[in-house]
């Protein structure tokens, strides 16, 4: 493979599943280009004859476990055995950045209901502080005005612009908006979440 990045990615996403997934266990399988290389691998070993099931974070992931011969199961049908999933940032005491690729709700969900969460990233994602990645901040649609204001009056220095794909407002799996927030470097992800979750219309 040419591009070290997308090798880094192979590697990561492979490893996890080699080193994590036991045969006859329920995978929850994340969203994204790295993740994409855990779904793959989990194909492989399905087609080797093991009874692996997933549990998918989003729509994509689930075309993908198609594609790739993973028989899916619904959410909480299962224990969750061990989730593999990527991140756009990751900090020093693991606080995370997801929702680039916009599933960071369901993502969520099935992170915490997982007896394991293996987090998968090239070293491009390796941050000393969140905050370089716009915060994708998942909104319920008819809040959002409301809540693209109360972000910059909480916060006086941040943008939130509204996620926008192929000249469309963009929408999540759950049929909401994403605002993209520039916060600056984050020294407290947890008081910052909080704080957003905090204002209505937030997901
Ligand atoms: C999707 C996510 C992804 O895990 C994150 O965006 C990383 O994606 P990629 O591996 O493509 O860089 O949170 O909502």
């Amino acid at each position: 493979m040419s591009d070290p990045k997308e090798a880094a990615k192979r590697l990561v996403g492979f490893a996890a599943v080699d080193r994590y997934v036991e045969d006859g266990m329920c995978v929850g399988l994340g969203t994204g280009t790295t993740a994409c290389w855990a779904i793959k691998r989990t194909g492989e070993r399905v087609a080797r004859g093991e009874k692996l099931v997933a549990i998918v974070t989003s729509a994509a992931t689930e075309k993908l476990c198609g594609d790739f011969g993973v028989p899916v199961v619904p959410f909480m049908s299962r224990d969750i055995d061990v989730a593999i999933d990527g991140a756009d940032e990751v900090a020093p005491d693991w606080a995370l950045t997801k929702g680039g690729g916009g599933a960071l709700f369901r993502e969520k969900a099935i992170a915490i209901a997982a007896n394991r969460f293996i987090v998968i990233v090239d070293d491009s994602k390796v941050v000393d502080q969140l905050g370089r990645f716009p915060t994708p901040v998942e909104v319920v649609p008819f809040t959002l005005s409301w809540v693209q204001r109360r972000i910059p009056a909480q916060f006086p220095t941040a943008k939130a612009t509204e996620r926008v794909r192929d000249g469309q407002p963009y929408r999540t799996d759950n049929g909401n908006a994403i605002l993209d927030c520039a916060f600056g470097l984050i020294p407290d992800p947890r008081t910052l979440s909080a704080a957003l979750m905090a204002i209505h219309g937030v997901l």
